[in-house]
């Protein structure tokens, strides 16, 4: 048995951040930004929080995937901006959809945080621990970004999206996951310090911080490499993959991919012009929507890539 994805779906904030209006408290130019990143516009979270952008993006993969919340027995929220330490955002989630008999964690991977998801998923599916599962990468990363630091926090956007899996003959043929930490210090968020009443000072929190071209050459290497692999290792000749879902981090990287693995850019779907980067939530978001305008048909070949801090990395090859 194998995991597959029965249901998708995915949920943005409704309220929308042009490059021009960044323009506006910003020293930096909508040409310049589209010219950079490919990204026009994101959505920004005003009210809601990571859990309930989850949630939303959850009751539309179970709708989607016609089960009962009740039927779901793990759930894996992949965030780096949760609301709160603790408890996690899947618990909350658990709780809003009403999956009562479910299991419920966070994990942390940053942008990599859906394929890590799925990889567990698997890993239980295919022992038999469970069968019906719901994978979900969400964030509101524009709580944790430096609004005065145009080179990183014109690149990114909140949203959600949710996978149901089941345990079926089909569906993923392979995932592989990496991590390096000693590049820990390229893209990170500080999150509370070591000060309290004992040590001295004030609690503070940080914002993310970001060696930009040092992401850029590291995703650029990286994701053709874990595609090129993912392919080898299942002896799948890369003309047979209909879509290659690539994590929605900057169009010259997706356009960067497609001259390095020789795959046209038909076959590299692109929204990042409408959401800006989504980290955990890009490739569910994707999904959801390939699957909306029935660009993704059942038996189609897909692969799935995302890279991100940690520094982390994951593929996946499957049969939709
Ligand atoms: N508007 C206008 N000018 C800007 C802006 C801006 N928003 N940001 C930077 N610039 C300026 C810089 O100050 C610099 O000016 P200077 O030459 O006078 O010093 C110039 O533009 C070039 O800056 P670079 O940093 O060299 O620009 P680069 O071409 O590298 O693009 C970018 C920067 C878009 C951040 C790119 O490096 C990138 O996309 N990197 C990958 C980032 C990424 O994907 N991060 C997410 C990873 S996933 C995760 O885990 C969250």
């Amino acid at each position: 048995m194998t995991a597959k994805i029965i249901g998708i779906g995915a949920y943005a904030p409704e309220h929308i951040v042009t490059n021009r209006d960044l323009m506006e408290f910003l020293d930096t130019d909508d040409a310049w930004i589209r010219e950079r990143t490919g990204i026009c516009e994101r959505r920004i979270s005003t009210q809601e929080g990571t859990s309930a952008l989850a949630a939303e993006a959850a009751r539309r993969a179970v709708k989607d995937a016609g089960i009962r919340p009740e039927e779901i027995e793990i759930i894996i929220v992949a965030t780096s901006s949760a609301d709160r330490s603790f408890p996690s955002a899947a618990t909350d989630v658990q709780g809003a959809i009403g999956a009562d008999n479910a299991v419920a964690f966070d994990i942390t991977a940053a942008c990599s945080g859906f394929i890590y998801g799925l990889h567990i998923m698997q890993g239980f599916i295919q022992s038999g621990i469970y069968k019906t599962g719901l994978i979900i990468g969400a964030e509101t990363l524009s709580k944790v970004l430096d609004w005065t630091d145009r080179s990183s926090c014109i690149l990114f956007g909140d949203g959600a999206g949710a996978a149901v899996v089941q345990a079926a003959e089909t569906g993923v043929i392979k995932t592989l996951v990496g991590s390096d930490g000693r590049k820990g210090d390229v893209l990170y968020c500080q999150a509370r310090s070591l000060k309290n009443c004992i040590t001295g000072g004030k609690p503070e929190l940080g914002f993310m911080q970001m060696d930009g071209q040092e992401v850029f050459k590291f995703a650029v290497k990286k994701v053709p490499e874990i595609v090129t692999q993912i392919l080898e290792e299942t002896n799948t000749p890369g003309e047979e993959v209909q879509h290659y879902v690539l994590h929605q981090a900057n169009t010259r990287i997706l356009e960067s991919a497609s001259r390095r693995l020789k795959v046209p850019m038909e076959k590299i779907p692109v929204n990042i012009d409408r959401y800006g980067n989504t980290s955990a939530a890009s490739i569910p978001i994707l999904l959801e929507e390939m699957k909306r305008d029935g660009r993704l048909k059942p038996g189609d070949k897909l692969v799935m890539a995302g890279f991100g801090a940690g520094l982390t990395w994951g593929a996946a090859l499957l049969t939709w």
